[in-house]
């Protein structure tokens, strides 16, 4: 369960609780539900005034869906007052561990704006490198402030010629916006087909989570997109690099893969894998 499911359990775990107590005591004061909400707790407007009713709802199965509702409200007051600063965020403490869950919470008394901001997508990441890309992340590790809020962001910066290749995000999907230059971006779905598309400054495209994706300069001019992630943590696996970078046999990897040894070996040398 993640932080921020525990939080809206209690939330609703303290509705109820209030709304016993709240109950009990008009039950005890001998007062009609309304008298007692004027008398101890809150104005109610007429309920007459400006109703617009499906004509199915009778005016008394509306005055008792409006006593509800108040007590409702009257329930959630208690609450905002009384809760609202653990629920509002979970700043991560990247001190402790990472879990399915996100990190643990930062003490609130300790969180300052700085937790809510974060600069480093501000400049271009280093493309000078074997993909001509670089993908500079603001996940949780990088901006605490996104735990257990289910999302992230990141910046792609695509030298002419750069590439991010085959990945996959195991834990999001992915929304992309192009901020200058043109980029050729797509992915494989689970049958199989492919959406593929070169996209102009200002396109936005979604890639469903888990599906294999890549993006490739489709210019001569260095090309610029933020991407945006439904998981403070999305997690990244680069299908070449899992194949390559690694030690996994290259016998194995001709099995696995089809791929005849010459290749294998000549990929292995350009990743840094090794076997
Ligand atoms: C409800 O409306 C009546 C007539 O407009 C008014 O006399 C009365 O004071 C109102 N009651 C409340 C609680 O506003
Ligand atoms: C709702 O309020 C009306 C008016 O005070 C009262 O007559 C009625 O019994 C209440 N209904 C419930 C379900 O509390
Ligand atoms: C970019 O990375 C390359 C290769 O690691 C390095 O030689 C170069 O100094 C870096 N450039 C900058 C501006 O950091």
């Amino acid at each position: 369960m993640s932080s921020a499911e525990r939080g809206s359990h209690h939330q609703v775990v303290a509705v109820l609780l209030s709304l016993v107590h709240c109950v009990q005591c008009m039950a005890r004061s001998q007062l009609a539900p309304n008298q007692f909400m004027r008398k101890f707790c809150i104005y109610i407007p007429n309920q007459t005034d400006r109703l617009e009713m499906p004509s199915s709802v009778t005016l008394s199965m509306f005055v008792k869906m409006a006593n509800y509702t108040i007590l409702f409200l009257f329930s959630l007051i208690f609450l905002s007052s009384s809760h609202a600063s653990v629920q509002d965020f979970c700043v991560a403490d990247l001190i402790g561990p990472d879990s399915p869950a996100g990190y643990f919470c930062k003490n609130p008394a300790k969180v300052t704006v700085s937790d809510f901001v974060y600069s480093g997508l501000a400049k271009a990441g280093n493309t000078t490198n074997i993909i001509q890309a670089a993908v500079t992340p603001a996940f949780v590790a990088q901006f605490p402030g996104v735990n257990g809020l289910g999302l992230s962001l990141a910046r792609l910066d695509l030298a002419p010629g750069g590439v991010i290749p085959f990945h996959t995000h195991p834990g999001a999907s992915e929304v992309l916006i192009v901020l200058r230059g043109y980029i050729t971006a797509g992915f494989v779905s689970s049958a199989n087909s492919v959406y593929v598309k070169t996209l102009k400054k200002g396109d936005v495209m979604v890639f469903p989570q888990g599906l294999l994706h890549f993006q490739v300069n489709a210019a001569k001019i260095h090309a610029k997109a933020i991407v945006s992630f439904s998981s403070a943590s999305p997690g990244l696996q680069i299908l070449d690099f899992a194949l390559f970078a690694n030690d996994l046999p290259s016998s194995l990897v001709g099995k696995t893969t089809f791929l005849d040894p010459a290749q294998i070996k000549k990929l292995k040398g350009v990743l840094g894998g090794t076997g």
